[in-house]
């Protein structure tokens, strides 16, 4: 999958926009996409990025990272999934970089989703639904979340998002309404942001092949 992964990542070079602020998202396939920014980094002006991990990348390639707030609007966001239904509704956070990952989306004119062909699917949820939670808030979060969707949250253990919070990954969903249960499960007092990009889909897809398809 990764040479799937390397192509998809390659093609959305062709939507970064001379002298623009690129938001830059977290992950195996982004990983490609800012080797391959690297390539034109003289056209851009910098990168916002959504997690340590890529702020490294970027900056081991000598491309400048701003702070959203001083970056203003921006025009593309490229970002990985861990799933796309054909609504270009996603579910992301399999890298715990979903709350920042959201933010940059959210902040951005056009969102590009780059994955491999595996990644497509007609219902979400056979991918455990990340959700960022405030630490002390795990137990109660995790009784409601069962409560209001019948999944199964599971404590990823270990794993401190940048923003030092943990994430619970709710298995055995089948999510027919995405919308309805991103706006439910944002309801749940110390749930930082949930895994669903289904009120901010993607507005692109490219799914890595020889050639990459663009949806
Ligand atoms: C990180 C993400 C990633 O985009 C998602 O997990 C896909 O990763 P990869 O490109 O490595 O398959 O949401 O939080």
């Amino acid at each position: 999958m990764s040479e799937a992964k390397r192509l998809a990542g390659e093609k959305a070079i062709d939507f970064v926009e001379d002298d623009s602020i690129v938001g830059v998202g977290t992950g195996s396939t982004v990983a490609y996409f800012i080797d391959a920014l690297a390539r034109i980094k003289h056209r851009i002006r910098g990168a916002v990025s959504s997690s340590e991990q890529s702020t490294e990348r970027l900056r081991g390639h000598g491309i400048e990272v701003i702070d959203l707030n001083h970056a203003g609007p921006l025009t593309l966001y490229v970002d990985g999934a861990d799933e796309c239904d054909p609504h270009k509704r996603l579910i992301k956070g399999g890298g715990a970089a979903l709350t920042r990952e959201k933010i940059i989306a959210e902040a951005s004119a056009k969102f590009v989703c780059i994955v491999d062909p595996s990644k497509r699917v007609d219902v979400l949820g056979r991918f455990p639904l990340p959700i960022e939670v405030i630490p002390m808030a795990r137990s109660l979060a995790a009784r409601e979340i069962l409560a209001a969707t019948g999944g199964q949250p599971v404590w990823r253990e270990g794993v401190v998002t940048d923003n030092g919070n943990w994430v619970l990954d709710v298995h055995g969903l089948s999510i027919v309404d995405p919308v309805a249960l991103e706006r439910e499960l944002n309801q749940i007092p110390g749930v930082v942001s949930v895994g669903l990009f289904a009120r901010r889909p993607a507005d692109v897809v490219i799914v890595g092949g020889e050639p990459p398809t663009v949806l």
